[in-house]
């Protein structure tokens, strides 16, 4: 039954990179970088605009990216710094 629902996800992570990461950072990080946090998803964009490099490796070091694959912190990563 899972796979049924996964194997399409992966194929969507491909296809669609920009909704996607924003979607997995709504899953994976937004519970603790709403507006109103300390780092709020504005101020992510802002500094690590065009750095899609800095927020991978924050991710090998930081707790936040264990649990995730390297395609999803790819994503993550890619749709953070592109500012869309
Ligand atoms: C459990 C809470 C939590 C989750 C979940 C979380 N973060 Fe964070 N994140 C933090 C905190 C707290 C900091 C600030 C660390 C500091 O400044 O000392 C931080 C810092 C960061 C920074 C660096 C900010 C800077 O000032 O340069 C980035 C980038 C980031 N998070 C991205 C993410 C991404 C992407 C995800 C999801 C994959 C995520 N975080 C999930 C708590 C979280």
């Amino acid at each position: 039954m899972r796979r049924v629902l996964i194997v399409p996800l992966v194929f969507s992570y491909i296809s669609l990179a920009v909704p996607e990461g924003r979607l997995l950072f709504e899953n994976h990080c937004l519970r603790c970088h709403t507006e109103g946090s300390k780092k709020p998803v504005s101020y992510l964009k802002r500094k690590y605009r065009n750095n899609t490099r800095g927020i991978l490796e924050l991710a090998r070091r930081c707790p936040w990216g264990r649990g995730l694959s390297e395609m999803e912190i790819g994503v993550i990563a890619e749709w953070l710094s592109g500012g869309k």
